[in-house]
């Protein structure tokens, strides 16, 4: 069965890697990217996701442009990681086409309402646009299969002591989401710190004789000099794709129902999941399936075959 999915993301370097992932995939059918800042400025990432797509040989797959800033308060940026570029590291071909000329709620609506069957929607950046598209057209719940995104976590945050980073950056589009009653998954930190690109997973990619591979080898070392400099990792978390996973492979991440709510109003946790996985809340029922093991082996099998079967094809 093939899954009919829309990317939201802010590429950044394991948005890229998704995107790749899902382009190369037949369990799942990419109809339409937008983007959203948070890695990088919005039209830093728009530029980014038809870079990857050209990259791909996927230039036929429409690209919008999102939000530029979180529904409420101040706009976080992850330049800090990702480069001035928001995708630093290997040179990038040209962009072989043009971003649609309606923004990204716009492509979202159009492309839900054209879906013969309910879309999933794989989020991994800040959830602006599809909070934005739930608060401003509840009626298209009914045309979404479920929300999965890449945010959060169930133990520390990475933005903040306690918050993640994509949920941080617009915690307000999340709680709009989970108010919204369409199911919910979600992979936060504590599933994707499981997803290291250790030397081993660098090495495969850097070996395979096609520019996909050279060009991921080179993402995974700049993102892994970021995180070594931000975060003391010896090898990067790479977040994004293990959505991706999550559709194509699903046996290789376990699930725990739960209640989930985000922080909007803490002075120091604004941003923060709340995940009750033991119903301590007891008028809370679980509202959401939290990520919380991953095979770490067969991802990286997963994602590996997969680049290594888009680089021959392009
Ligand atoms: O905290 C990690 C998340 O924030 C990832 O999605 C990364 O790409 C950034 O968007
Ligand atoms: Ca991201």
């Amino acid at each position: 069965m093939t899954t009919p999915i829309i990317i939201d993301c802010d590429p950044g370097h394991d948005d890229a890697v998704a995107l790749l992932l899902a382009v190369s995939s037949p369990a799942v059918e990419l109809l339409a990217v937008t983007t959203c800042f948070g890695n990088c400025s919005v039209e830093d990432a728009t530029r980014n996701a038809i870079q990857i797509l050209t990259l791909a040989g996927a230039t036929d797959i429409p690209v919008a442009a999102g939000a530029a800033g979180p529904l409420n308060g101040a706009t976080a940026l992850g330049n800090y990681v990702h480069g001035v570029s928001g995708l630093d590291g290997p040179p990038m071909p040209d962009p072989g086409f043009e971003p649609q000329s309606g923004d990204a709620v716009s492509l979202l609506s159009r492309t839900l309402r054209a879906s013969a069957e309910p879309v999933t929607l794989v989020v991994t950046g800040p959830m602006t646009n599809v909070g934005r598209l739930l608060r401003d057209t509840p009626e298209l719940t009914e045309r979404i299969r479920e929300v999965i995104f890449m945010g959060g976590s169930t133990e520390r945050g990475n933005h903040t002591p306690t918050a993640e980073f994509n949920t941080y950056a617009d915690p307000e589009a999340l709680d709009i989401v989970l108010a919204s009653g369409v199911p919910v998954r979600m992979v936060g930190l504590n599933l994707t710190h499981q997803a290291l690109a250790t030397q081993d997973v660098v090495d495969r990619m850097a070996a395979m004789t096609h520019e996909i591979g050279k060009v991921c080898a080179g993402w995974m070392g700049f993102f892994g000099s970021s995180y070594h400099r931000v975060w003391d990792f010896d090898a990067p978390p790479v977040h994004d794709p293990c959505t991706i996973a999550a559709l194509i492979d699903p046996g290789s991440i376990t699930w725990c129902p739960a209640f989930l709510a985000v922080e909007l109003d803490g002075t120091w946790t604004r941003g923060t999941t709340i995940v009750d996985l033991h119903q301590r809340y007891p008028d809370q029922a679980p509202n959401a399936q939290i990520a919380m093991t991953l095979d770490a082996e067969r991802y990286w099998s997963l994602v590996l075959d997969a680049l290594e079967s888009l680089g021959r094809q392009s």
